[in-house]
């Protein structure tokens, strides 16, 4: 008999402009447009595998191992409804002897290669690779070769109900989240701005700062920083649009030093609207501020000698840095970074303030 399975992997996306709020909390759908870097395959990545099997009784998932529960009603259920609804639509109905797999239970199974919630963006290549893996196993993607049954963008639609950021998962290189207007979501996806080989002198260097569970989970906090930010409005009204197309022209141009400063002021402001809602919340610890200080102090030597840019500092929902630079300064960055960071256990992260007490972050 055959066996319905398909693997893949998806790896992690570093945003450069910042995706922070929702619009709509069920469909996922931002407050703004977003841009980000996918990594490439050999680093950061998930890597899952599906099976559909009449045989089995229930649709289970596991994660590094561990079953996990799958919420009635939750993200995964509905990233797996959209998907089964697309197997159905699209080939089933149009084709008679395909396979019923939209009928069948599915036994999923995926990895990440790196600590889990840590602001390492593992929701995104998690969800990216659940996506792409029953989407392989369905043959959305292959059915056809004239035409792929769902085309990465509206597969990104998908990936986008697991987690907002794991849409831009779904390709590689320098990608788009278009925030799109319609309340269905349907123009809420991801597109490619260049593609990885466009610009393959960028770097990008992860410094784990601390790998532990992130305290407010992006989730939590962005709700809470739509209902209290004043400045977050700000940001979505007149700062991300100009940015983003600023960006989007660096990129096209290889120009470093505009897509530094736009990386590293929209990191900043992202943690400034972290700030400005009610509780605060700290991402970034006294590490992570030390680096913004040394990369800003490596940029304000290398720009009065030389006139560029040398590398920007970006930093998610957690204390750990990315660094994008170019090729020509990866040896001398990582050196200043071991020089500073020696050892990752002389690193001291900021203690939580909410464990201190002995209670509970909010
Ligand atoms: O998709 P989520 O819920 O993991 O949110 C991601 C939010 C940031 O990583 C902070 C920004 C981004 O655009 O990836």
């Amino acid at each position: 008999m055959a066996v319905y399975q398909a693997t893949t992997s998806a790896p992690v996306n570093i945003a450069c402009i910042k995706y922070w709020g929702k619009r709509d909390t069920t469909l996922i759908l931002p407050t703004n447009s977003s841009l980000s870097v996918t990594l490439s395959q050999d680093h950061l990545r998930s890597t899952t595998t599906s099976r559909a099997d009449p045989s089995f009784t229930e649709t289970k998932l596991w994660l590094n191992g561990k079953e996990e529960d799958i919420k009635s009603g939750g993200r995964l259920e509905r990233c797996l409804k959209e998907l089964k609804k697309m197997r159905k639509e699209r080939i089933e109905d149009k084709e008679p002897n395909a396979p019923k797999l939209s009928e069948w239970n599915l036994h999923i199974a995926s990895y990440n290669n790196f600590p889990t919630a840590a602001g390492l963006a593992s929701s995104a290549s998690g969800f990216a690779a659940l996506t792409s893996s029953i989407a392989a196993l369905y043959e959305l993607n292959t059915f056809s070769s004239v035409k792929p049954a769902a085309s990465p963008s509206e597969l990104s639609i998908v990936a986008r109900l697991g987690s907002g950021s794991a849409c831009r998962s779904l390709f590689g290189g320098f990608v788009a989240w278009q925030a799109g207007s319609s309340p269905s979501g349907s123009d809420s996806l991801a597109v490619e701005v260049a593609p990885q080989n466009h610009w393959p002198t960028m770097h990008a260097l992860i410094c784990v700062v601390n790998d532990a569970k992130k305290g407010t989970s992006s989730t939590s906090g962005m709700q809470r920083t739509v209902e209290t930010s004043a400045l977050l409005q700000h940001r979505i009204k007149d700062v991300v649009p100009k940015r983003l197309e600023g960006i989007i022209k660096a990129i096209q141009e290889k120009d470093f030093d505009t897509f530094a400063k736009i990386t590293m002021a929209d990191s900043n402001q992202f943690h400034a609207v972290a700030l400005d809602t009610a509780p605060p919340i700290f991402y970034m610890n006294d590490v992570s501020r030390s680096i913004i200080s040394i990369i800003e102090e490596l940029n304000r030597v290398s720009l009065s000698k030389t006139g560029h840019l040398v590398a920007a500092y970006t930093f998610d929902a957690g204390p750990n840095a990315v660094i994008y630079t170019e090729e020509k300064n990866v040896k001398q960055i990582i050196e200043i970074i071991v020089k500073y960071f020696p050892q990752s256990s002389e690193l001291t992260p900021f203690p939580d303030p909410f464990k201190l007490f002995g209670g509970k972050q909010p």
